[in-house]
């Protein structure tokens, strides 16, 4: 499973390019309006410059020919963007429509595997289940991800990749991994506590404080030769 992470702030993009494990990113209205004064477009620009990699650019019409031309602008961006559009009746519009364009989809805010299906049929690049939403409301959000593993499993005409969004806390990660998604798109928090263990960082003050004893155990044999 690929990891993407899910913002739009530049030192965050910087910072996980350089641990070598980023394989895209992930924008949102919301993320976008955390970054105070920051062009839209300069901002994917930069994003597509730092990661070689799908980045997702959100449409915010609410109709197709409006998300279509809002799309057509985003893609000519960089070839690495994709363009979100929503699980509804007139984002399947724009996807197929963007589809016949040659430009890539993400149909996001999908909350049940009937609006998954339909939106691989309608063509798109990947879809987002939004797990920690679903969560927010008693439901369990990582059945959608395995729902829509084995829906999308049983049909081979279908390869539109799964992108588990909304990913809320580092037991995520593996559990959509598990499902079969194809992809985490992560917050940045989320992933660098991924990384922390206890028994890590003891481990390392045990080894440095070994190897602290053992020098000044050298030092002190040198000085009495
Ligand atoms: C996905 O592409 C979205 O940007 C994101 O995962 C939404 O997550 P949230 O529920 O934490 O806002």
């Amino acid at each position: 499973m690929k990891i993407f992470l899910d913002t739009a702030n530049i030192r965050e993009i910087e910072e996980v390019a350089s641990w070598g494990i980023l394989s895209g990113v992930t924008t949102n209205p919301t993320l976008m309006a955390r970054e105070e004064g920051a062009d839209f477009e300069e901002t994917v620009k930069k994003i597509a410059s730092l990661v070689d990699g799908p980045i997702s650019a959100e449409t915010v019409s609410e109709d197709a020919d409006g998300m279509v031309k809002e799309g057509m602008k985003f893609a000519a961006w960089h070839p690495n963007v994709v363009i979100k559009v929503p699980s509804t009746i007139e984002g399947l519009k724009a996807t197929a429509w963007l589809k016949r364009e040659g430009i890539r989809t993400n149909v996001t805010l999908c909350f049940n595997a009937n609006q998954a299906l339909l939106a691989a049929r309608a063509g798109a690049f990947v879809v987002s289940p939004f797990v920690g939403r679903l969560d927010d409301i008693s439901e369990p959000g990582m059945d959608l991800i395995q729902e829509i593993a084995e829906v999308f499993g049983m049909d081979s005409e279908i390869d539109t990749q799964i992108l588990a969004a909304s990913i809320r806390h580092p037991r995520h990660i593996i559990e959509a991994a598990k499902a079969g998604a194809d992809i985490a798109t992560v917050p940045f928090g989320v992933l660098q506590q991924s990384m922390k263990h206890p028994l890590t960082e003891a481990g390392i003050e045990r080894f440095l404080d070994d190897w602290r004893k053992r020098e000044a155990v050298q030092i002190a044999t040198v000085g009495t030769e």
